[in-house]
């Protein structure tokens, strides 16, 4: 794929006990969502984390053409691939508008100004609470928070680790409405984590699944739309457990 944004290839990130990530290769092309899915354990943090730069590991990452395997975490931030850490990532003590400022630390005050009326914009929930320290959110609206700040600095790329993590289903629903919208809106491109293949599926045009490190199935836009695609991924690689909804 010449086009991709983001092209990862043979990544693997070793631990102490061994390796957690073994050889993956992806790629993301510009202005589209893919999501890596998989179970607990998987090593689908470690596959984001190491795309930030905060891991360290073995392979090739490729951003807009550019070898970027070698740059620390702060350069990659600032080529604009932005991570968004699974939890409730936002700094209690400070404000909801404090903590959207710490988002955009490196760009210019134009910049700043735009992308928090376009972050307010999407996420009413917050903007109605601008003072309001940020420990004080909802689970929801914090996660929305933590989006919001991610998307200050205009990234190229955002990483969002599980963004339904610990959400009601009408939360996770809403969160990803608007996911969408701005995916629609501002060709947003994303690489987005999830242990649920729902919240993903209809958001994502491709996506992997993840089992003990290793990529073990790649879904197109075609399986991840139909109910009968999603339910053959699920059965073949996610177990049982979870069905596909209509
Ligand atoms: N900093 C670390 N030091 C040692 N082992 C780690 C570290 N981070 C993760 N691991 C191990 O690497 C493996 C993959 O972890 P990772 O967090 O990438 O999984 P995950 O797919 O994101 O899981 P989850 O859905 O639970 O968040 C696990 O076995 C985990 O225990
Ligand atoms: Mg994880």
């Amino acid at each position: 794929m010449s086009d991709a944004l983001l092209k990862v290839e043979g990544l693997t990130v070793t631990y102490g006990g061994g390796p957690a990530v073994h050889g993956v290769s992806l790629a993301v092309p510009s202005g589209s969502v893919a999501a890596l899915l998989g179970a607990n354990g998987a090593g689908k943090s470690s596959t984001l984390r190491a795309i930030a730069g905060l891991e360290k590991c073995e392979g090739r990452i490729v951003f807009d053409g550019a070898d970027i395997s070698h740059l620390d975490a702060a350069k990659r931030f600032k080529a604009g691939i932005v991570y968004v850490p699974e939890g409730r990532a936002v700094v209690a003590d400070l404000s909801v508008s404090e903590n959207l400022t710490l988002g955009s630390y490196f760009v210019d005050s134009r910049t700043r100004a735009t992308r928090r009326d376009m972050v307010l914009d999407f996420f009413p929930e917050i903007a109605n609470r601008l003072k309001a320290p940020a420990g004080l959110l909802s689970g929801g609206e914090q996660q929305m928070l933590a989006i919001g700040r991610g998307l200050m600095s205009a990234p190229r790329l955002i990483l969002l680790d599980e963004p339904s993590l610990g959400l009601a289903p009408l939360l996770v629903a809403r969160v990803y409405e608007r996911l969408a919208k701005i995916q629609r809106e501002h060709q947003l491109t994303a690489l987005l984590v999830e242990q649920s293949f729902h919240a993903a599926a209809k958001l994502a045009s491709r996506a992997w699944v993840m089992r003990h490190g290793h990529i073990v199935g790649e879904l197109d836009a075609d399986s991840l739309r139909s109910r009968e695609g999603r339910q053959r991924a699920i059965d073949a690689y996610l177990g049982s457990r979870e069905e596909a909804h209509a």
